[in-house]
């Protein structure tokens, strides 16, 4: 069992409201409303807790609307390292009609200021060394430069701490700059900070060769349904998923994450840590939520799995 901190830097209430169908501009009925704590750290956490990790969660909440994250909290025995930062923590309203259809509307969130922003930072520079990892999940709230990313990044690895990147834009920029341990973007996150397509094999080798050179040891290069591939060292690794009827793909990617780490902090081998990671992921788009549901649903996923070396 491992001990890892996850960073949520700007985590989401999900309000999501069913109704028949949805009529702009009049007064809806909704059949259901579900509130759930949202955020790509936590959705990590979630997972790593299910491996039977140890797990502590930080990064910042609103004080006005806590009480989905600190049930959550509670609920999974988390050890608490959030910084509370005056507001709310934002809403992303979900409005799905029976046909299928979502329309999503997303709060703009907390502004975080400089105040908050080194509580964080100073909170982590004193309790980060007694981590087996950190994750550092999502996207930055208002108010926080891609920078201070970068210095967090940067203090986080001179304290020997392995860190965990996933995010995107220019926040992925500025954080792969500070040469994080791992870093999991999908295809078009990663095409769009490298200026240029990352699809084929090809171009995801010359990526990963581009992160490794700023010191990435660990590339993983997610693409949906087609997979993963791993890149560390000179040794390259893909997975082919199994076929899966997709109830939803919320968590996938933060799935993947957890998995990878959960079999890079184990020792497991190469291959079976990728194929073990390539099953809880897709086990993520089978549930309309992730996690991990059903150990024998996990085996005969990963069963499922292909994995093939792309050095050789
Ligand atoms: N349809 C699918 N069938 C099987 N596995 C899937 C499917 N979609 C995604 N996965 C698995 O989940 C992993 C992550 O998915 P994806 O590349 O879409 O991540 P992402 O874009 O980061 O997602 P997220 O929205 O969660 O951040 C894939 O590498 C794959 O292993
Ligand atoms: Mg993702």
């Amino acid at each position: 069992m491992a001990n890892i901190l996850t960073l949520t830097l700007n985590p989401a209430l999900d309000l999501t409201v069913q109704l028949a169908q949805l009529r702009v501009g009049e007064v809806n009925r909704g059949e259901a409303m579900l509130t759930h704590a949202a955020g790509k750290g936590l959705n990590v956490a979630q997972v790593l807790a299910d491996l039977g990790h140890a797990v502590t969660v930080s990064g910042f909440l609103g004080l006005d609307n806590p009480q989905a994250f600190d049930a959550l909290i509670a609920r999974r025995g988390f050890v608490d390292e959030f910084v509370r930062v005056p507001g709310e923590t934002r809403s992303n309203l979900k409005l799905a009609e029976s046909a299928g259809r979502i329309t999503d509307i997303n709060g703009p969130g907390l502004v975080v200021g400089e105040a908050e922003q080194q509580a964080l930072f100073s909170r982590l520079e004193r309790i980060a060394a007694g981590f087996d990892a950190v994750v550092v999940a999502g996207s930055l709230p208002r108010g926080i430069d891609p920078q201070w990313l970068k210095r967090l990044l940067g203090m986080l690895g001179k304290q020997g701490v392995k860190v965990a990147l996933d995010t995107s834009g220019p926040a992925l920029a500025a954080g792969l700059e500070a040469g994080p341990w791992l870093v999991k973007p999908n295809t078009e996150e990663l095409g769009d900070v490298l200026g240029e397509a990352v699809e084929s094999l090809v171009q995801q080798g010359d990526a990963a060769r581009r992160l490794q050179a700023q010191g990435v040891e660990h590339v993983v290069i997610s693409q949906g349904a087609d997979g993963v591939c791993w890149f560390r060292g000179h040794s390259a690794l893909q997975a082919l998923p199994p076929k899966v009827q997709v109830a939803s793909t919320v968590g996938a990617g933060d799935s993947l994450l957890a998995g990878m780490l959960h079999g890079l902090l184990r020792g497991d081998e190469p291959r079976e840590a990728l194929r073990t990671a390539t099953a809880i992921a897709a086990m993520a788009v089978t549930q309309i939520g992730f996690g991990i549901t059903d150990a024998q649903q996990l085996e005969r996923l990963a069963d499922g799995v292909t994995v093939r070396s792309l050095s050789e």
